[in-house]
Parts: C-alpha cells; sequence; structure tokens
C-alpha cells in the first residue's frame, strides 16, 4: 500500500514538484473538505501486455479516483497521476475513471476530473482509445445531469482533451496547464516543426483565444478556491436548484444611476451593473478573458443563484459575433439544464458586420444564441439598459424569444438599427436631392431617434413589460424571480431538437 500510494517513486514525484505542480492525492486533499476524502482502487493493476508493460508497476494505474465531499455536499473526483507513466491512459485507467464516473451519475453529484497526462498510454494501443471512447460517452451522457468540472493541470494530450471539451466547465493555471491534440514530438516527426507544449495551447491561450477554458487561476491554489466558489453558486444536479444563501444587498460603492452614460457611444463596464444588482455586489465571471464583448457569470439576488448574460459596451460595444454567441449560447443552455433563472443586460449595436465575421461562420455561431435562449424554460428576466438594435435586440432575451418580463430603463433605444444608419438609407433620395444635404441628413437623424431612439415604441405593443428607473431594477428583478420560482413549461414532444453546433 505504501508503495502505490507513492505514485511513480521518489524521483518522479521530485520532478513533478520541481515543475511547480502538486501530485494528484495533494490536488484532491486541496479541493475537498479536510478528511473527507475517500480513496478507491488503488490496487487496480495495469491492464497492457506488450512492451514489456506487464513486468512494470503502476500504482493505481497513473490516476486516483474517490469520494468526498466540498462544503459539505457530496462529490465523485479524479485525478491523473502524471508521476505514473505520464498519467496516460490505459485499460484500467480508464475503467477507473468511468467507475468513479457512473457513481457520480447514480448519486447525482458533480464530477471533478484533474487532468495531467500524456493522453492515450501508446503501448496499449486500441485498449487506450476505447478508454477514451467510453469516457466520452459518459460525458455526454452525464450532460445537464449533473455539474461535469475539468481541471487542466499539466499537460492534457492526445485524446484527453477532448473530455474537459465535452464537460461544463474547464478550469486552468497559468504556466502549468497544456492542452493540445498532437504534442511537440508528434509534430516534429510529422511536420518537422519545433514548438513548445505552452506555445501549442497554454492555459492564457485556451481562456483568451480558443475560448476552451472558462476559468484562469495564477496558482493551483487560486484555482481550488475558484471550483469550490463555482460549486457554491451552482446545484448538485438537474433536479436540484442552487442553495440558497442569506440576501444580502449590493455594495453601496455601486450606484446603479450613475454607471450608464447617457451619449449612447460612450462605453462603460456593464459588470459594475451587474454588481449593483447581485448580493453583496458579488460576481462570479465565467470565460472572463474570451469573448470579452460578452459578460457571463454567477451572482445571487435576494439569496439565489441568477445566471447573468450582458454586453460589454467596455469591448467592440458589446456586439454580438462569432465567439461572444457561442460563449453566451453554452452559458445559457448551462443554467437552463440547472433550473438557473438568467438576467439579461441588454446594450448592443447588433451583430459585428464585415468579411471576416460572415465567412467565420456569424450566421451559424449567431443561431445558437437564438436557439439556446429559445429553448430555455427557466425564468427569463430582461433588463434593456441602452440600446438594443436590430438582431442584437431579439437575440437578447426579447419577449419573441418567451422572456417572461422585459424592463427597459428611460435610456433604452429599441429600433432596427442606430438612428444615422437607419437615415442614411430611409431618406437616402431626400438626403441626396436636398439643397443642403448635411444638413438634411442631420435632421434625418433626429427625426428617427426622436421616432425610436426609446423604449416607448416598444412599451406600446407590450415588447417591454415596464420602463423602469435605474435604481428601480433589483427590486423589479427581485420580485419577477420570486413570482417565476414555480414557473412551468412544456415543450412539444419530440426527441431533441437540432441546435445549429
Ligand atoms: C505512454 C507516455 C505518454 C503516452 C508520456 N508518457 N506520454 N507513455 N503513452 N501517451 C511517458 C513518457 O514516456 C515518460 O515515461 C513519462 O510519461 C513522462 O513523459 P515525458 O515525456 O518525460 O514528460 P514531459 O517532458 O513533461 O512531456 C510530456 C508530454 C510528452 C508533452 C505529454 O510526454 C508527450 O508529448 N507525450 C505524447 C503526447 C501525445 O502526443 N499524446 C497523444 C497520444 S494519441 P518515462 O518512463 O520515460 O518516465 C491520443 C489519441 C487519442 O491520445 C484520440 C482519442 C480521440
Amino acid at each position: 500500500m505504501q508503495a502505490a500510494l507513492q505514485g511513480g517513486g521518489i524521483t518522479a514525484v521530485e520532478k513533478q514538484k520541481q515543475s511547480g505542480k502538486l501530485t494528484a492525492r495533494e490536488r484532491i486533499v486541496a479541493i475537498l473538505d479536510p478528511r473527507s476524502f475517500h480513496e478507491y482502487d488503488l490496487f487496480v493493476e495495469q491492464a497492457g501486455k506488450d512492451f514489456n508493460m506487464d513486468k512494470k508497476f503502476l500504482p493505481g494505474d497513473g490516476v486516483v479516483t474517490g469520494t468526498g465531499t466540498i462544503g459539505g455536499h457530496p462529490v465523485c473526483i479524479y485525478a491523473q497521476d502524471f508521476t505514473v507513466a505520464g498519467g496516460s491512459l490505459g485499460y484500467a485507467h480508464a475503467k477507473k475513471i468511468t467507475k468513479i464516473m457512473d457513481h457520480a451519475m447514480s448519486l447525482g453529484v458533480p464530477i471533478i476530473g484533474i487532468n495531467d497526462s500524456g493522453g492515450a498510454r501508446i503501448q496499449e494501443g486500441v485498449n487506450a482509445l476505447a478508454g477514451y471512447g467510453e469516457i466520452f460517452f459518459r460525458n455526454t451522457a452525464a450532460s445537464g445531469v449533473i455539474p461535469q468540472i475539468s481541471v487542466i493541470l499539466g499537460p492534457c494530450a492526445g485524446g484527453a482533451v477532448y473530455s474537459p471539451a465535452l464537460t461544463d466547465f474547464v478550469f486552468v493555471v497559468d504556466k502549468i496547464s497544456k492542452m493540445f491534440i498532437t504534442g511537440p514530438e508528434v509534430i516534429k516527426t510529422v511536420l518537422g516543426e519545433e514548438i513548445t507544449q505552452e506555445e501549442l495551447g497554454g492555459a492564457r491561450t485556451h481562456a483568451e483565444i480558443t475560448g476552451n477554458a472558462h476559468f484562469f487561476a495564477n496558482s493551483e491554489e487560486e484555482c481550488f478556491h475558484q471550483i469550490k466558489t463555482l460549486l457554491s453558486f451552482i446545484p448538485w444536479n438537474n433536479r436540484k436548484k442552487a442553495d440558497a444563501f442569506s440576501p444580502k444587498q449590493p455594495l453601496k460603492e455601486y450606484k446603479i444611476a450613475n454607471i450608464v452614460p447617457t451619449d449612447p457611444t460612450s462605453p462603460y463596464d456593464v459588470r459594475d451593473v451587474i454588481r449593483s444588482i447581485a448580493d453583496g455586489s458579488e460576481f462570479l465571471e465565467s470565460q472572463e478573458l474570451f469573448a470579452r464583448n460578452v459578460i457571463t457569470g454567477f451572482g445571487r439576488v435576494d439569496g439565489k443563484t441568477v445566471g447573468f448574460v450582458a454586453n460589454q459596451p467596455l469591448v467592440l460595444a458589446g456586439v454580438l459575433d462569432v465567439d461572444s454567441s457561442d460563449k453566451a449560447a453554452r452559458f445559457v443552455r448551462f443554467c437552463d439544464a440547472f433550473n438557473i433563472p438568467l438576467v439579461t443586460l441588454v446594450d448592443l449595436p447588433g451583430y459585428l458586420p464585415g468579411i471576416d465575421q460572415e465567412h467565420a461562420g456569424v450566421i451559424r455561431h449567431g443561431a445558437k444564441l437564438l436557439y439556446a435562449y429559445s429553448e430555455a424554460t427557466v425564468p427569463k428576466l430582461t433588463v434593456i439598459l441602452r440600446k438594443a438594435y436590430g438582431g442584437g435586440y431579439i437575440a437578447m432575451c426579447s419577449h419573441h424569444l418567451r422572456a417572461d418580463f422585459v424592463f427597459a430603463w428611460p435610456s433604452a433605444e429599441i429600433a432596427v438599427m442606430g438612428s444615422e444608419g437607419a437615415a442614411n438609407i430611409i431618406f437616402r433620395s431626400e438626403i441626396k436631392n436636398a439643397e443642403n444635404p448635411e444638413e438634411m441628413r442631420k435632421q434625418k437623424v433626429e427625426e428617427y431617434k426622436q421616432k425610436f431612439a426609446n423604449p416607448y415604441v416598444a412599451a406600446a405593443y407590450g415588447y417591454v413589460d415596464a420602463v423602469i428607473e435605474p435604481k428601480e431594477t433589483r427590486h423589479f428583478l427581485s420580485h419577477a424571480l420570486s413570482i417565476s420560482d414555480g414557473k412551468t413549461e412544456k415543450s412539444p414532444e419530440r426527441k431533441h431538437g437540432i441546435p445549429p453546433f
């Protein structure tokens, strides 16, 4: 037992420490409540027969599995042990993971997977691939049933990457996490290129560029704290609601009436609006560094978790584009699957125009957000802060996609497009033929603005339920959330929809 608990041996453990990493068991213990970890299958033996593998002692076959608690609630957990054959995944290693995943499903508790592995154990051939297939199948079966959390604390190479990609939240740590399909050795052999693991897919790359990671930390300790915070906001399975906390007022420093500038082109940080609404001004942002033109994350109103989705006027004026549509759509689907009401804050000029976006598939990706909001049956509350133009107005949880309540501030502008663009198109000939075209243009822009750049036309049709002062926002949301608590909605029977992914 002592030998097994030592992992890959003193030298390998030293190497692990030198690279700034904790061992598999240390990681599990740091995430779970003190003394709550119970390990299983420590004596499982590796199953490989070729390349002298049957003569090797691979303790626990390179993965530690077990159960414990976080905040007193049970969780299932596994951590790959890089000190044992590079944490590579063989048949027995995969069996241990799938067994603990099956437990998580039958117990209805979150599964946390810590990845630190060279990928499929090359010596085991198809049995290693089979192991990945079994994990992917379970990741898919568990999707929307129990929360699935992936923590990348070392290489996550080859087939290993697709399990995190199928889970709900991926955590990475600077300089430690590396995710790539093919490693530097393979790239050198196949393409003759020298490239480092960091260049291929370091933590920052996945947090900022690819969007594979949801939470970025500077240390393993910070990462474990983030995991625990996330778990405090979400329910343990899809039949439950998140734990309720004691309600707290937002901090006084966030004065909601002073955040949004009246000039519709002036930027501001929409997270300040969220903090001026959320209990204690606490906001846990998901995918903070990716597609920053849309903000997604969790907060509480009156002690109950809500998922916030908001345009961020600080970045690209808060437009929807390929990446932000993907980001928001996935978040909306998570909240819907796990009974978390959605609060959407709207201030955007629409979808991002241009050939790059068109060719990158803004139609296909943008449609995901329409689908996600339309399909969601949790309480959906929308607040239009300022601009709500064109497709952006519809996509950001309008009444037409079945928002339960849409509120608008007096500063809201709900129109097909901005007044300048609109006037240039519909009054083109009048402007062109005018004695003073520039003067006429200004006049027509003003005319359009007067007509549509306000919330009252939409309110007259019932597309906006109430025009409210900014300072009334938390009160209106709190009331709407409490009366929507028992909301039930029946969708027509079908096997499943076909979202545009
Ligand atoms: C078997 C492996 C292994 C693997 C690493 N090791 N990866 N053993 N199968 N996939 C072993 C090494 O031989 C070494 O053993 C020990 O783990 C530590 O590895 P090092 O290379 O010394 O560590 P390091 O320098 O930190 O490099 C880590 C690494 C590198 C970047 C992960 O090992 C690497 O490139 N591995 C291959 C990655 C890869 O291409 N995997 C794809 C597999 S195919 P010793 O005995 O020397 O200590 C795949 C397809 C599945 O996954 C598709 C499903 C959809």
